[in-house]
């Protein structure tokens, strides 16, 4: 198998980071300087920057991300991260982000290429959200959120609809991963998000999932998130 293929496959990086790291120099197969298109096998002694890798299974989670909770992984001031939460033997990253006052339905994984495909605009998935917000919101607000209000040059093509008017909740649909897009897209009405969540993530919910808790996808969920 190719060397690249193989790195992305024990979740150091995606193929193409991979092909970078093999032309830095930075990666050894059995103590010898790899070249690109080099082939190796799992049984092979493979080192990064001096570090053995080890070959991982591949974790797909679906995780309900609790507010209060960054997705970065490399803040090293940041108290709570959400891959504390998630206790695996395989090390898994979040994929794509949100913010970390906005809760719900967020994937993880050590397989970089999926993280890729997932979040690669070709294969946008609609993401569907909750949002509180500061001010009622008129109808002719949720028409205009329906006709695409255009942010930054560019129409963001969104479904929007009333849950429950009293307590200023609606329900948003969005086809792109923009950042902080549904927050910017209120504040353009001149209203405000007061607690968002995403409850939907293509084909995903966070059905039978609490705040803070995770499982394994199943067989299925990954065959129909089409990657
Ligand atoms: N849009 C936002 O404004 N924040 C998020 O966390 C996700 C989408």
């Amino acid at each position: 198998m190719r060397l690249q293929k193989l790195l992305s496959m024990a979740g150091i990086a995606s193929r193409r980071k991979s092909e970078d790291l093999i032309r830095e120099g930075r990666v050894f197969v059995n103590g010898v300087k790899a070249d690109i298109g080099m082939s190796a096998s799992p049984n092979d002694d493979i080192k990064v920057d001096g570090e053995k890798i080890k070959f991982q299974n591949k974790r797909y989670i679906i995780l309900y991300k609790p507010a209060g909770y960054v997705t970065t992984t490399a803040d090293k001031f940041a108290k709570k991260k959400v891959v504390d939460l998630v206790k695996t033997k395989e090390r898994v990253y979040p994929v794509g982000r949100l913010d970390a006052d906005t809760e719900g339905l967020l994937l993880l994984t050590n397989d970089g290429d999926f993280a890729n495909r997932i979040a690669h605009p070709s294969h946008e998935l609609e993401k569907t959200y909750t949002a509180r917000l500061k001010a009622r919101i008129t109808r002719q607000e949720i028409d205009k959120i329906n006709q695409g209000i255009i942010i930054e040059g560019r129409k963001v093509e969104a479904s929007a609809k009333i849950i429950n008017e009293r307590k200023n909740l609606v329900a948003i649909t969005i086809h792109e991963g923009r950042h902080k897009i549904v927050k910017r897209l209120f504040k353009s009405l001149g209203n405000y998000v007061l607690e968002l969540r995403r409850v939907r993530l293509g084909p995903l919910t966070l059905q039978g999932l609490k705040p803070g808790k995770w499982r394994d996808l199943k067989e299925k969920e990954l065959e129909m998130l089409n990657c």
